[in-house]
């Protein structure tokens, strides 16, 4: 059968999704909104192939690990089942990005894994089935397949939990200036994360208050409201990191130079620039700013000590397919 190549964009989440009612599909606790990152690209190519004896999946270049692997192939075992085939698939997946750089993939491996399996399977699924798919993959992969500013509805069930686009990426210049602190893998992966926030006892105040928080951020996205972005996003990401530092076990992400930067930013905010942080499960430092204030504000984080690197990235698209795929899937 035909390979087809999808390009995703990870994406950084201003109302974050911490938690699982179920686990195994993966439906959220909490909706949450994003935006897509478009300075950061997977681009992947599926072929089911009647003569491969087994699964292939390459990351990067290399033979996927056992646990990646076996992600992968649960997610093209659905696609297998709705397309009704049983051939094994080949799957070559590339991110622009460094893996071992702190940002993490699996947002954008699995929303662009959903669209390259089911075009590769000829199955004609619209943005909400996608969405659907790419979320038993990865929760925060949901929010990858529309573009621009996006929400995930929590829904009631399986059926009605995906994510839509509530403007388009030129609705408003925000940039993300991603603040590399440390590049090692994080402790403990966002999946076995999920599973722990019940056990914080802040976990039900966080998931009861999140529609009032859902209300404002959508809001102020709408209104190109900075000042009311800036406090939703902040706050939304220390309620998460209270309920991650006060599970059992708990789990601490920030590192001495994640509280510089956030000190940092709110003191330039406090002075008028137009800037704001919100961090996921790791100590690397999401700063938002505004188009206009991107140079002042690179510059102000990069001059923090214990800063590796701060990569810049606008508001990207949906995931899409590559019309003319090469046979090398490693050019991107
Ligand atoms: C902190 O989507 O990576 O980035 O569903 O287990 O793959 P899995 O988890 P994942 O969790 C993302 C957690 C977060 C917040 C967010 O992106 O909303």
């Amino acid at each position: 059968m035909f390979p087809y190549t999808a390009l995703a964009h990870p994406n950084i989440a201003f109302v974050k999704y911490w938690g699982n009612r179920d686990n195994g599909l993966r439906l959220p606790a909490n909706g949450s909104i994003s935006m897509n990152l478009e300075g950061l690209v997977t681009r992947t190519t599926v072929r089911f192939d009647a003569s491969l004896p087994a699964e292939r999946v390459n990351i990067n270049g290399k033979i996927a690990g056992n646990a990646a692997h076996q992600r992968v192939v649960s997610l093209v075992d659905e696609v297998r089942l709705m397309a009704r085939i049983n051939h094994f698939a080949w799957v070559e997946s590339e991110n622009n990005f460094p893996s071992g750089a702190g940002i993490a993939s699996s947002a954008a491996a699995f929303a662009a894994l959903a669209l390259a399996a089911a075009k590769a399977a000829r199955l004609d699924l619209d943005e909400a089935a996608l969405s659907r798919l790419a979320r038993h993959g990865s929760g925060s992969a949901c929010r990858s397949i529309p573009g621009g500013f996006v929400e995930w509805a929590a829904g009631t069930g399986d059926t009605d939990s995906y994510a839509v686009s509530i403007a388009s990426p030129e609705y408003w210049n925000l940039v993300d200036c991603i603040v590399v602190i440390s590049t090692d893998p994080k402790p403990t992966g966002s999946s076995e994360g999920h599973a722990l926030a019940g056990t914080s006892p802040l976990q039900s105040a966080r998931v009861d208050d999140a529609p009032r928080r859902l209300d404002i951020c959508r809001n102020a996205i709408l209104n190109r409201d900075f000042a009311a972005f800036a406090e939703i996003v902040e706050e939304d990401s220390s309620l998460m990191h209270a309920v991650m530092m006060t599970s059992h076990p708990p789990l601490y992400y920030w590192q001495p130079a994640t509280l510089a930067v956030m000190q940092a930013v709110r003191a330039a905010r406090a002075k008028g620039m137009p800037v704001c942080y919100t961090i996921d499960a790791g100590s690397n430092v999401h700063a938002i700013c505004t188009g206009a204030s991107v140079g002042e504000t690179a510059k102000l984080l990069g001059s923090i000590t214990g800063v590796r690197e701060v990569r810049l990235s606008n508001v990207g698209g949906p995931a899409r397919l590559v019309e003319n795929p090469t046979t090398n899937p490693y050019e991107i």
